[in-house]
């Protein structure tokens, strides 16, 4: 029989002596037993309250071999606390999947199950969100309450991730429930060098665990009222998560790389578009077109007799060779692109999806041209049409999964 996996459920705490009793009795009695396979461990981490939060967990100590306490010479953050919570769980307690929890039952407890079958399931990321179909906020928030949290989480996750996938996948970006695999992400996350204390940490990490390409599940839940006691979110939150995410958003390497490409990319279209009407004028198109007048009554091949469309080809393929080359020096420099072919081999890959991209133009305004007749519009019309519908999403999927594609 292989060894059970661990997983540790992380609480922070600042003055939650009411709730960390009953939460512990609650996740001992009625949770982890109906988990059997995880060993499952608690560990709070307190900020050294003054309502004996801490002699409560200590006491609880002597029940539960499994739950373990962290006190902090002060207060310092619900990310600090976090941070401080989760190392002590993957370094001492040797944690494979961790779990971020509140203390004050605002998070369903019986959840913890179902974020921990999604990490069965294989993926790396569970998230409880409130706003994904099934999920809740208190119904006796305020409309202002209310207001805050979605439009706030909306403008955070907008500025974190539009126009990529995680801004669909991610509804909830500041939510505090979340299950994180160890193997290959938490453990490659560089936490000595988180910048937020307080509650950005947790955009911080997400945007993070993206970066790394974890694989995202979202939950849905009912976000509860808290069972005793005050909120320690401060009137300070809103404005630091603000700047996190303008921040992440600024170093976020993709983001550049998305902006490199599509400036490399208006200048090979200025390219194409020039060497379009410059070809299309000259007799070695009309030499090539000529080759092919075997083919002119048949509708579909006639294209070929169409100089445009050899035009559209060659232009093409300059444009590309203008794009790979500075793609490659400028976009995709860094080496862990770079790492995973070499420059022969992407090279040949290269013109893999040049011949796409050749066939495209060449077609595009080849028919353009038959159809619509053969005049500059028609031809910077095709060229346009073909780049923007087929060409861009074309290449930014070969080049950043086939050519320039990540080192594992
Ligand atoms: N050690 C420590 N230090 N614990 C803290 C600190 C701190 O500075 N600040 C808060 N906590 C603990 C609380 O005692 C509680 O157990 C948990 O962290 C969450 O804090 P709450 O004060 O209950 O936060 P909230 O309900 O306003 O925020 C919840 O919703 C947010 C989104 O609306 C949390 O789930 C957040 O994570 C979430 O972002
Ligand atoms: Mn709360």
């Amino acid at each position: 029989m292989d060894k059970k996996k661990t997983a540790v459920v992380v609480i922070p705490t600042y003055n939650e002596a009411e709730n960390i009793k009953k939460m512990i009795d609650c996740l001992f009695s009625d949770i982890f037993n109906k988990i059997d396979n995880y060993k499952m461990m608690l560990l709070i981490v307190d900020g050294n309250s003054n309502d004996k939060t801490a002699d409560i967990v200590k006491d609880k100590m002597k029940k539960f071999e499994n739950l373990h306490l962290i006190v902090e010479e002060k207060k310092e953050g619900i990310g600090a606390a976090y941070v401080k919570g989760f190392n002590h769980a993957v370094k001492s307690l040797k944690a494979d999947v961790l779990i971020e929890f509140d203390g004050d039952f605002q998070h369903p407890p019986e959840l913890i199950i179902k974020l921990l079958d999604e990490i069965d399931k294989g993926y790396d990321y569970v998230i409880g969100s409130r706003n994904a179909k099934g999920g809740a906020y208190p119904s006796h928030w305020g409309f202002k309450r209310h207001f805050f949290s979605r439009f706030g989480g909306f403008v955070a996750r907008f500025i974190l991730f539009f126009p990529f996938s995680p801004f669909f996948k991610i509804t909830d970006p500041t939510t505090g429930l979340k299950a994180t695999r160890v193997e290959n992400f938490f453990d490659k996350l560089k936490l000595d060098k988180l910048k937020y204390k307080g509650f950005a940490y947790k955009l911080e990490l997400m945007h993070k665990m993206v970066e790394l390409d974890a694989k995202v599940k979202q939950i849905p839940f009912k976000f509860g009222l808290r069972s005793y006691g005050d909120s320690k979110i401060d009137a300070q939150t809103p404005k630091e998560i603000l700047k996190a995410v303008f921040r992440l958003r600024f170093n976020d390497k993709k983001s550049w790389r998305f902006v490199k490409f599509g400036t490399i990319g208006f200048l090979g279209y200025l390219v194409n578009s020039f060497f379009l009407e410059f070809l299309s004028g000259t007799l070695a198109m009309e030499k090539i077109a000529s080759l092919f007048v075997i083919l002119k009554d048949v509708f579909f091949l006639k294209v070929f007799t169409n100089r445009s469309a050899w035009a559209a080809g060659f232009a093409t393929e300059i444009s590309i060779i203008h794009n790979f080359t500075l793609n490659n020096i400028w976009t995709f420099r860094s080496k862990e692109h770079k790492a995973s072919s070499k420059i022969f081999s992407r090279f040949l890959k290269f013109n893999f999806t040049a011949i796409g991209a050749i066939i495209i133009q060449f077609l595009a305004v080849g028919f353009g041209t038959l159809i619509f007749g053969n005049t500059l519009l028609i031809r910077q019309a095709s060229l346009i049409f073909a780049i923007v519908f087929i060409n861009i999403p074309y290449n930014w999927i070969m080049y950043n999964r086939v050519i320039w594609k990540k080192k594992k």
